[in-house]
């Protein structure tokens, strides 16, 4: 069987539990020159569709550090660009490397991929999930707060494919998420309804960020206008006036609280310079993260 993270609800509870551990071990042996034998002989191949920077540059110094090789394939140079079928695309790859990364515009891509692919294939950002960020996020909150269950998680902004990510991991994890969003920008009801099913945690929508702020441990944002959403720019800009990550909307969250963005940030917009720049920031920890938590994850696909 092919072994894939489309969705961060591709996982169990405990797999996550044992990605992060893993995770912080890896952290821990950033030095260790051992670690190269891990995926010694593999290549990847890591496809984007749109900018990237935490996200390749995770992915390729991952691949360096396990001893491994990463391909950075935008997809206008690759003839995917020119129209060759994403089918033919994964079933090419499969023949010439041991897994597949893919950033896209459209999440049925990065589905269609993996159903045509003989390697693992792993979601570097869809339009609707962003699953290796939110394992970095969660390696950052339990850095911080020594567990996951029962953390109160506030979400103030669009209801996007971080959200969604967020969403199904504070609903596999046990912790308490609060989204605000204004209205029509809410998380997907889909999202939502498979988030219930899953059980464990509780997710609320509401529309005044700070109700969902009051109490919590964390405070998440991220950007009005993700990638893909351009043509909207000024009417979101509109929208989402009120939903901003600032120091007075600070006061009504925990004294111990942590702020969370995945980046990059549109500073003066969803969050404030002071507040990012600020001692409750966790936002470079996140960042770094990304590369600890990716490396645990590469190793789980693709050492078989
Ligand atoms: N957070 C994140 O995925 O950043 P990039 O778009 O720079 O990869
Ligand atoms: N929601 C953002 C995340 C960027 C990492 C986007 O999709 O553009």
């Amino acid at each position: 069987m092919n072994l894939n993270l489309i969705s961060i609800a591709d996982l169990s509870s405990e797999e996550i539990l044992a990605i992060l551990d893993r995770a912080d071990k890896l952290k821990a042996r950033r030095n260790d020159a051992a670690c190269r034998s891990i995926l010694a002989g593999k290549s990847l191949a890591t496809i984007f569709e749109k900018p990237s920077t935490r996200t390749r540059v995770s992915l390729e110094v991952a691949m360096t550090d396990l001893g491994g090789h990463a391909l950075y394939l935008s997809s206008k140079d690759i003839q995917l660009g020119r129209g060759e079928t994403i089918a033919d695309t994964a079933r090419v790859l499969s023949r010439l490397v041991h897994g597949i990364a893919a950033r896209v515009y459209d999440h049925s891509t990065v589905e269609e991929l993996a159903r045509h692919a003989t390697v693992p294939v792993i979601n570097s950002l869809s339009d609707f999930e962003h699953p290796c960020q939110i394992l970095a996020d969660l390696m950052t909150m339990r850095e911080r707060f020594g567990h996951l269950e029962g953390l109160k998680v506030a979400w103030v902004g669009d209801g996007n494919n971080v959200c969604n990510s967020t969403i199904l991991a504070a609903a596999l994890m046990g912790m308490e998420m609060r989204v605000a969003s204004p209205p029509g920008y809410g998380p997907d009801r889909k999202i939502l309804d498979q988030a219930d099913s899953l059980g464990g945690g509780t997710v609320i929508v509401v529309t005044d960020p700070v109700k969902a702020a009051r109490g919590a441990d964390v405070v998440e944002t991220d950007t009005w206008v993700s990638m893909g959403d351009e043509a909207e720019a000024a009417k979101r800009v509109e929208a989402f006036g009120r939903y901003q990550v600032n120091a007075d909307l600070l006061r009504h969250a925990s004294d111990d609280v942590i702020v969370m963005h995945c980046l990059p940030a549109h500073r003066g917009q969803e969050i404030t310079d002071d507040v990012m720049d600020g001692p409750r920031s966790a936002i470079l920890d996140e960042s770094e993260n990304r590369l600890h938590s990716v490396k645990a994850v590469l190793e789980k696909l693709m050492v078989r």
